[in-house]
């Protein structure tokens, strides 16, 4: 996507082809850095503090991950550290073992002399996969917008609400639930996004606003507790989130929050779809609320807010007394009875396992 008229992704590597570049999301969107990863420890910072966030970009990092960790041996033993510091950066998204996993079993079958630049290689193709990957799910997304565009008559904007952040910032480029809108912007069709803050780390605020902006995009910024109301009045068309992990059921986990919007939609006939890559489709895990491990993060993230003060300082400040404790669960789990659909780079399929096998066969074991 673009950001003044030049072209970026969310990861790519330098020009000594050996370190890594990410934009800072915790800086965003006050000030726009960029920091580099040179270390293994460097990249599960990035993803533990969530310099980088949304289930398919930590995938991405983490294969650079693994890259960058190969530089200080590339023993079988080595590997087997490299995988399980990584993956216990962050439990929820599933795309960070998926990734892992592709590269450790692949670079086992070669020699320990070859590792490192396969490592890179297999790297930089999960990140093209990635942007492929959703840019498909842009332009299946897009027929469903076009179709509810034309049902309106073919005039007024097509009214989309998005929880947190899963724009172009969340993957490598496009991003999953803000593809379809990227698409459907490019192809002429109006859109408006009423963005949901989405308390505490207020991605759709400080991100998805942002990506919107930069992309001259009309849209919103609505506090968390507002879609409802909207739903109520008719006021949105269409609900679209991502997903950091949804079980091969049809049940999705994600940012905090999306389960009261999908139970808001529900009750008002709001279509209700999620945009997922395969990557982030668990194939063991039958049921999410059971299943699916919830980050716990720290009280802070709910104790103090960042922001910038008027005379143009970003800073944070506490909105409560030293006397109050915060619970901060980082992900909920929407049951597939609530979801109309799910939004694939291989198509659009029922939130169940019927669906998901359709569109996923090599998967179906039974
Ligand atoms: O904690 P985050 O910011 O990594 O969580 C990301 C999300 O939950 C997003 O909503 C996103 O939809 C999932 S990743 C595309």
């Amino acid at each position: 996507m673009k950001i003044n008229g030049s072209h970026y992704r969310s990861i790519w590597l330098a020009d000594d082809k050996r370190r890594v570049q990410i934009i800072d999301q915790t800086r965003l969107p006050h000030e726009f850095v960029i920091a580099n990863l040179e270390t293994l420890e460097d990249a599960c910072l990035a993803i533990k503090d969530m310099l980088v966030r949304g289930a398919p970009l930590i995938g991405a990092t983490a294969a650079y991950g693994v890259c960058l960790g190969l530089a200080d041996g590339v023993t079988d033993s080595h590997l087997s550290y490299i995988a399980k510091t990584l993956k216990a950066q962050r439990p929820t998204a599933v795309n960070l073992a998926w990734a892992v996993d592709q590269l450790e079993n692949q670079l086992l079958e070669y020699p320990e002399a070859e590792r490192l630049e396969i490592a890179y290689q297999e790297a930089a193709r999960i990140c093209e996969e990635d942007v492929q990957t959703n840019e498909n799910i842009g332009l299946h997304g897009l027929e469903l917008i076009k179709d509810i565009w034309q049902r309106k008559g073919a005039k007024d904007p097509v009214q989309i609400l998005t929880h947190c952040n899963a724009g172009w910032l969340a993957t490598v480029d496009w991003g999953t639930a803000l593809a379809p809108v990227f698409k459907a912007d490019e192809a002429g069709i109006p859109v408006h996004v009423w963005v949901d803050e989405t308390r505490p780390r207020n991605q759709g605020a400080s991100l998805t606003a942002w990506e919107l902006s930069a992309q001259s995009i009309d849209h919103h910024l609505i506090t968390d507790n507002s879609g409802g109301h909207l739903m109520q009045r008719g006021m949105i068309d269409i609900c679209i989130v991502g997903t950091d992990r949804t079980t091969y059921t049809g049940d999705v986990c994600n940012k905090i929050g999306t389960y009261l919007k999908a139970l808001a939609a529900f009750d008002n006939n709001v279509p209700f779809y999620v945009c997922l890559p395969g990557s982030t489709i668990d194939w063991e895990i039958s049921n999410g609320l059971e299943g699916i491990p919830i980050e716990e993060r720290s009280a802070d993230e709910v104790l103090w807010v960042r922001g910038k003060r008027p005379d143009g300082t970003v800073d944070k400040v506490k909105i409560v007394t030293d006397k109050t404790p915060a619970a901060n669960p980082a992900f909920d789990v929407t049951p597939a009875r609530l979801i109309t659909g799910l939004i694939t780079e291989r198509g659009i399929s029922p939130a169940s396992s019927e669906g998901l096998y359709q569109l996923y066969p090599e998967k179906n074991n039974s």
